[in-house]
């Protein structure tokens, strides 16, 4: 078990508005302390929500409730705004004072900040920002990220396990799909109805 993965995190929509609505989600988030409110945000150099804030300095964060469905996370989280429009046909925003839009679906709240200063992580920057303003929305409990996996995130057909057919006579393991019906085991020579279809 990797110990990395006993840490838990909360899960965001973080926008930001140059000449393109955008965001990302985001679970590497902290408030950092409270007086004053600052909070920090990793985020990769590679994405284009990243571009965005070195530019402009300033960031909503929509905090994801029990609500949150995987289109909006698909929709943030599995591709980028340098290839594609994130905000075209789609209405569950609104636009904070800061000007950059918030997501009002599946969310129970945003946070608008200011950058105080960045830092280089080699992969990501570290983005320290002062809390600017605070909007609750509703009281539907916030997600962390393990909820998402058990709960948000379709569960994959196991794509690693592959049918077998299992010899029950003698344990032969045929790799395969479909047992040829004329098929003989070679070791027990018993024919294919001795056998049963299996995973492995
Ligand atoms: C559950 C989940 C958590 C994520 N957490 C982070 C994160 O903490 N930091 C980060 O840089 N990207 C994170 N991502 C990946 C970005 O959301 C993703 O790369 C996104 O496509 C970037 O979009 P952009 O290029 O428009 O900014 C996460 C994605 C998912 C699905």
């Amino acid at each position: 078990m990797n110990v990395m993965f006993n840490i838990s995190y909360g899960l965001y929509i973080l926008t930001a508005k140059t000449e393109k609505l955008n965001g990302c989600v985001i679970n590497a988030l902290s408030q950092v302390t409270s007086t004053p409110n600052r909070i920090i945000i990793a985020i990769n150099k590679n994405n284009f929500t990243t571009e965005q804030i070195l530019k402009t300095k300033k960031f909503n964060v929509s905090i994801l409730n029990e609500e949150t469905n995987f289109d909006l996370i698909k929709r943030f989280g599995f591709a980028s705004g340098k290839n594609v429009n994130k905000f075209e046909d789609f209405s569950d925003y609104k636009i904070a004072e800061n000007e950059i839009p918030f997501i009002t679906q599946g969310t129970n709240s945003y946070i608008s900040a200011e950058v105080l200063e960045v830092r280089d992580l080699g992969t990501h920057y570290e983005f320290l920002a002062d809390v600017t303003k605070e909007v609750s929305l509703n009281d539907i409990p916030s997600i962390t990220y393990s909820y998402y996996q058990s709960n948000i995130k379709p569960k994959q057909a196991n794509s690693n396990k592959k049918v077998v057919y299992v010899c029950s006579v003698c344990g032969y393991v045929y790799e395969g799909d479909p047992l040829p019906e004329d098929f003989i085991c070679p070791i027990c020579k018993h024919d294919a109805k001795y056998f049963i279809k299996s995973e492995a």
